[in-house]
């Protein structure tokens, strides 16, 4: 019988102790929050904090998860969605497709937490998840209007939404 403390609760399993914990939390804990992309540590997908470090569950076998450690996945965040980071992400409309957004908000988490003011430099360092759909200047966005508290403007961010003509450079 394996144990993990999970987003503040002892939970209990049968396991083999090779398992990656991304499988546990998937399968035996049904928190299908944290997603499956690469399998090799690369895309970010797969992120959870543990203690509070980002870590790529998808390469931690669970044997290696002290049952005293925090895990903590996007649903443990908050119950609503109130999280600071879930709602700048909500006001920018950060997620597209949506599959690698668990992944980058857990490491934005952390990012901010570490640096609640953090530079681009340390954005760049921190936030190296993958995302096919591009959401990259508003996950950037989004972590700085975290840092301003929230405010929007504040953040002085100039984000805005391009309507399709002018994309196509006119085209209707
Ligand atoms: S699924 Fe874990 S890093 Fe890609
Ligand atoms: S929002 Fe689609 S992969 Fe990132």
């Amino acid at each position: 019988m394996a144990r993990l403390n999970v987003n503040g609760a002892v939970r209990e399993f049968e396991i083999e102790p090779d398992t990656p914990l991304l499988w546990v939390l998937r399968e035996q804990l049904g928190l299908t929050g944290t997603k499956y992309g690469c399998g090799i540590a690369q895309c970010g997908a797969c992120t959870v904090h543990i203690d509070g470090v980002p870590t790529r569950s998808c390469v931690r076998p669970v044997s290696t998860v002290d049952a005293s450690a925090k895990v903590v996945t996007i649903e443990g965040l908050s119950r609503d969605g109130s999280h600071p980071v879930q709602k700048a992400w909500a006001a920018l409309d950060v997620p597209q497709c949506g599959y690698c957004q668990s992944g980058m908000i857990m490491a934005a988490t952390a990012l901010l937490k570490d640096k609640p003011n953090p530079t681009d430099a340390d954005i760049d360092a921190a936030m190296t998840n993958i995302c096919r759909c591009g959401t990259y200047n508003r996950v950037r966005a989004a972590i700085k209007v975290v840092a301003a508290g929230g405010d929007v403007k504040r953040a002085g961010l100039d984000i805005v939404h391009i309507a399709r003509a002018d994309a196509n450079g006119g085209a209707a």
